[in-house]
């Protein structure tokens, strides 16, 4: 196939990238690395099944011409700002990079009839849901920060785009998702952070918010394995774990991997750490067992295992 990674400078793009050229496919990668990085893609130069093409996917001038060009056959929308904190400060960064690439990937998708369309979605969708593991028919959606709400927008217009356009889609809603080639988040942060300063680690909150990780590579291989039994209209799926790591624990775990003993946590207190982080997060995942796909690793050990690959 000839497919568009939409957002594959990013983290779990370039890993994406990298399973569908092992399967042989063209692949067609565009990113502003708005926070993605050349270090990323840099392996992937000289392949000769794969295009890059530095631009912004709101230009949709520029994303048309690259569509006219490359003929593409599927594309995987993951094109996003994916630093919730970020915008939680500043939330127009939501509406061009999260909703808006959808609008205008989707908008494309229309005019040169491309027909089979991933999107990367996410569990902020739901909001708090303390208490539940929240299936795919959990509702109401009622997202508490700008991302969950951008996505969630994006969702809305991927459903009409769908119907109107009979594109097929396949949305999987992820968890927090870490791995090599990680570039923020709580693992990334505590690792850094303990490097500068072995003996004291700041922990937002009171440490108990408890969320599931999974491994970038478990989500790529659902992703690899969905795409090819992708089916009219939409299907979604919840896809992670339904263990939890709690954000003390992840320090444990990092501490004890970087051979650190007697590290003084201090704790800013609270449930969350800032406005719009959902603190306590579980998933039902009984939807995509059934169609057969199962994480290796549980989110105890996908904390451990990506502690190794980052340190
Ligand atoms: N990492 C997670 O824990 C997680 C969880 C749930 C959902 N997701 C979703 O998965 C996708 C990939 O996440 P990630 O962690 O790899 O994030 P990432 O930030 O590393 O990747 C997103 C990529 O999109 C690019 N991008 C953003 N706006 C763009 C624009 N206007 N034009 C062109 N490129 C643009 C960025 O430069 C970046 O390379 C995102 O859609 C994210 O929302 C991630």
């Amino acid at each position: 196939m000839n497919v568009l990674v939409a957002g594959g400078a990013g983290f779990i793009g370039s890993h994406l990238i990298d399973a569908l050229l092992a399967e042989g496919h063209r692949v067609v990668c565009i990113d502003n690395f708005f926070i993605g990085t050349k270090k990323n893609i840099e392996h992937l130069s000289g392949n000769p099944k794969f295009t890059f093409y530095e631009q912004n996917i709101c230009d949709q001038d520029a994303l048309s011409a690259v569509f006219d060009k490359e003929n593409f056959d599927f594309v995987f929308h993951l094109a996003a700002n994916s630093d919730i904190q970020a915008s939680a400060k500043n939330p127009p960064i939501e509406y061009h990079n999260t909703y808006s690439t959808t609008f205008h990937l989707l908008e494309c998708m229309r005019t040169h009839q491309v027909k089979k369309l991933f999107f990367a979605s996410t569990s902020a969708v739901y909001g708090e849901k303390e208490g539940e593991h929240v299936a795919e028919t959990t509702t109401p959606l009622e997202p508490i920060s700008y991302y969950g709400a951008a996505k969630l927008g994006s969702e809305g217009l991927i459903s009409a785009y769908s119907y109107m356009n009979r594109i097929s889609v396949l949305i999987f809603r992820f968890p927090n998702v870490i791995g090599p080639r990680l570039t923020h988040g709580v693992i990334f942060d505590f690792v850094k952070r303990l490097k500068e300063n072995p003996k004291e680690l700041t922990i937002l909150g009171d440490g108990t918010q408890s969320k599931p990780y999974m491994h970038v590579f478990d989500l790529v291989r659902g992703i690899i394995t969905f795409k090819d039994g992708i089916q009219e209209g939409i299907t979604l799926y919840n896809i992670g774990v339904e263990t939890q790591t709690s954000v003390t624990r992840i320090a444990d775990i990092i501490c004890g991997k970087m051979g650190l003993e007697n590290v003084k946590y201090r704790y800013t207190g609270g449930r969350g750490g800032w406005r719009g982080d959902v603190p306590v997060f579980a998933y039902n995942l009984d939807k995509i067992h059934s169609a057969g796909w199962q994480a290796t690793w549980t989110s105890d050990e996908t904390v451990a295992k990506t502690v190794e690959e980052v340190i």
